[in-house]
């Protein structure tokens, strides 16, 4: 294992190297003007990658290329399937980073049996990697393939599922290791930025919760869950999507942060095709309407303690 020094050092030596590219890059680029009425059509014209349940209405209608999801929530609250259904209905490649070795790919051939979509094509689009430790997930950033490592030359998605996973060892106990620990999963979601930009394709980040010490105790115990890895990468995704869990197979996902969307919810179940909304569009609803009454009562809560 390195010591916090050999990490400290080889930060230092990575942040220096991608500086002087970062630094020629832009130079060798010509920084025009963007025209916004182009920008405009890109944005209409986008292809989406959706799950095909109300989870879309929660991302603008799917996922378009470069931008970027986060999903936290407890275990069992639907990150992985969540991860297996998108990666199955994305028409294109799909890079999926496994840290916690949660992929099964006998799930994902029941998910496309389910929806009658040829496993062995997708078996072919999906480019996994396991790394089995931190360092290993750092070092595989350096190693994906690239469009034109592919025949047809789409990579659509990045999945990484979990962010935290290896960053939760013995080696980052305590808060002293915080300063060792964030910077390096800056790192990570930047180096996949990068790529995701470079390659045009939407990014998803999965990350588990801690329970704030500071929850309200008047609220739901939920409220008090927050996503592993702390507010920086909270702000950083265009869409942070928190799931927890409902009756039986049933979750609720909902939408915490992004920059032109409001707050809200939408329910959706875990089964054979992987997620899929509920059968009841009366139960779900009621779910939302329960749900709504909720954010009313809590901002006015809210409100009412900022008075
Ligand atoms: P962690 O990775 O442990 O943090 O949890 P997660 O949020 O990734 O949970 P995941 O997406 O793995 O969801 C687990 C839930 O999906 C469990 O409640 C399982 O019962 C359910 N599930 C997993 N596989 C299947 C399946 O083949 N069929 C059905 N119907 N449900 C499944
Ligand atoms: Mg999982």
């Amino acid at each position: 294992m390195p010591t916090i020094d050999e990490i400290i050092e080889y930060l230092t030596r990575r942040k220096e190297k991608i500086l002087v590219e970062d630094f020629e890059n832009a130079e060798k680029k010509e920084l025009l003007e963007i025209s916004v009425e182009e920008k405009y059509k890109q944005e209409l014209s986008s292809k989406k990658i959706k799950t095909g349940t109300l989870l879309d209405d929660l991302i603008g209608g799917g996922l378009e290329p470069k931008s970027r999801l986060l999903l936290y929530g407890e275990y069992g609250s639907g990150k992985t399937q969540t991860c297996f259904t998108i990666a199955v209905l994305c028409p294109d490649h799909v890079i999926y980073i496994d840290t916690e070795g949660s992929f099964k790919a006998t799930r994902i051939k029941q998910i496309c049996d389910a929806r009658g979509i040829d496993y062995k094509a997708v078996f072919k689009k999906i480019h996994l990697f396991q790394p089995k430790s931190w360092i290993e997930q750092m070092l595989i950033l350096d190693k994906l393939p690239s469009p034109a490592d592919i025949e047809d030359g789409k990579i659509g998605l990045i999945i990484l599922d979990s962010l935290s996973k290896h960053f939760r060892g013995i080696e980052f106990a305590g808060r002293q290791s915080l300063s060792i620990k964030q910077p390096l999963i800056r790192e990570c979601i930047g180096r996949l930025e990068r790529i995701a930009d470079a390659y045009n394709c939407a990014l998803i980040l999965t990350t588990q919760i801690y329970e704030s010490p500071t929850a309200n105790p008047f609220l739901p115990d939920w409220t008090g869950q927050k996503a592993v890895g702390g507010a920086s990468l909270e702000h950083q995704p265009d869409y942070v999507v928190f799931l927890r869990k409902a009756q039986g197979n049933v979750r609720i996902a909902r939408l915490m942060d992004a920059s032109w969307q409001p707050q809200r919810e939408r329910p959706f179940m875990i089964t054979e095709k992987g997620i899929e909304d509920l059968p009841e569009t009366k139960k779900a609803e009621k779910i939302i309407k329960k749900t709504e009454k909720f954010e009313r009562q809590f901002y006015e809560m809210k409100k009412e303690k900022e008075n």
